[in-house]
């Protein structure tokens, strides 16, 4: 609201004052709204110019108009306004710059909103989820732990013995300064998801079946099919008479249900220090059919055999019971079986990506495809 000046009529005391306060509140709310040169030339023209400016106004009608007996007083207080007036658009002056920043930071609530673009699902993540999902429809529940982890967890409880030549399979990023320890405690990024099979058991009695999704780390130089920090996807039952026939039975219907019911499942004999027997799961391969040919092409992502690996799996070894023997897992009483596979392969064979690389680096344009 813009101030005009009115005819005065009230020339008491009071009358006078809130004359002046009226004036004087409607120049700082004029001077608030002033966000560039060009207005604030106008503004100080407005109430100080001095042919029709608001004070030479006031000066005209407030005074001349004054009743005889009132003069005194209401000059006095048109003075007095005239000077905070003054101040007021010096002021404006001054603050001209913050003026215009605050006008544009205004905030105009009758705009419409600004639309945020929602992300899409990451493919590594949407596999992970797709596949935890499949095993929680058969009652398995998802379990987590620490990505830092100790030597005990990530090797010693799955039946790694120190200096075991299994443990170089795995290269191991561990975190530096840990020699005074002693090798159990020593803190190191974990290799693979099966520590929390152990935290687990730890915390949870048998019967139980546990899907586990996590990030891993090992030293491998990054190429397309190799990252230092990848994904796996965990699994683990343990319960009385579970046998070698659950396993397959579980896992082929698992893969049936992720890649569709056309695939097949073989099993290949394995080495796992913490499964025994233990298996490569291969499935027949989803994108030739088996075949091993794409028309004359041969078929890259099996290899022309036909046969994709997927997963390593097997019977939970007893000497890794032994370790959680405490918490009711005695191995002459329960037996279980275990599996674990990376989530980013089976991604890059699901979507057929060829690099590795391209699922962490955050490149919008690819992951765009899965919006
Ligand atoms: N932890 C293994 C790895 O990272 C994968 C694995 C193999 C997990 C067999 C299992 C298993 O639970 O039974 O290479």
């Amino acid at each position: 609201m813009t101030y005009t000046v009115p005819k005065l009529t009230d020339y008491s005391a009071t009358g006078l004052e809130k004359a002046v306060a009226e004036c004087i509140r409607l120049c700082i709310d004029e001077a608030s709204l002033v966000s560039d040169d060009a207005e604030l030339k106008s503004f100080r023209d407005r109430w100080i110019g001095r042919k029709n400016g608001i004070l030479t106004q006031i000066n005209d009608l407030w005074l001349k108009g004054a009743p005889k007996d009132a003069k005194r007083e209401a000059g006095i207080r048109v003075n007095e306004l005239k000077a905070r007036i003054q101040e007021l658009v010096e002021a404006a002056h001054v603050g001209s710059d913050e003026n215009a920043a605050s006008a544009a930071e205004r905030v105009d609530i009758t705009l419409p909103g600004l639309r945020r673009p929602i992300g899409a699902e990451h493919p590594v993540m949407r596999t992970s989820r797709e596949m935890v999902s499949v095993f929680q429809k058969l009652g398995y529940s998802v379990a987590d732990g620490p990505v830092v982890d100790t030597d005990y967890y990530n090797f010693e409880a799955l039946n790694f013995p120190p200096n075991h030549p299994a443990r170089d399979t795995q290269d191991t990023l561990f975190i530096a300064g840990q020699q005074s320890k002693p090798q159990r405690e020593r803190l190191l990024l974990r290799t693979h998801t099966s520590p929390v099979q152990i935290r687990t058991m730890e915390q949870m009695r048998p019967p139980i079946r546990i899907v586990i999704p996590g990030t891993v780390h090992r030293n491998d130089p990054p190429d397309a099919s190799h990252s230092p920090m990848f994904h796996q996807i965990e699994g683990l039952a343990v319960d009385t008479n579970i046998t070698f026939g659950d396993l397959k039975g579980t896992l082929d219907h698992a893969m049936k249900e992720f890649f569709g019911s056309s695939v097949k499942t073989s099993f290949r004999p394995s080495f796992f220090p913490f499964t025994e027997p233990s298996a490569e799961m291969y499935v027949s391969c989803f994108i030739c059919g088996g075949s091993g040919k794409r028309g004359s092409d041969p078929c890259r992502p099996c290899k022309q055999t036909g046969w994709i690996e997927i997963l390593g799996c097997g019977m939970v070894d007893p000497n890794v019971f032994e370790f959680v023997k405490d918490n009711g897992y005695d191995p002459k009483k329960v037996s279980g079986f275990a599996f674990g596979m990376g989530a980013d392969r089976i991604a890059l064979l699901k979507y057929g990506v060829d690099d590795i690389q391209l699922f962490f680096q955050g490149d919008v344009r690819f992951l765009q495809q899965w919006a």
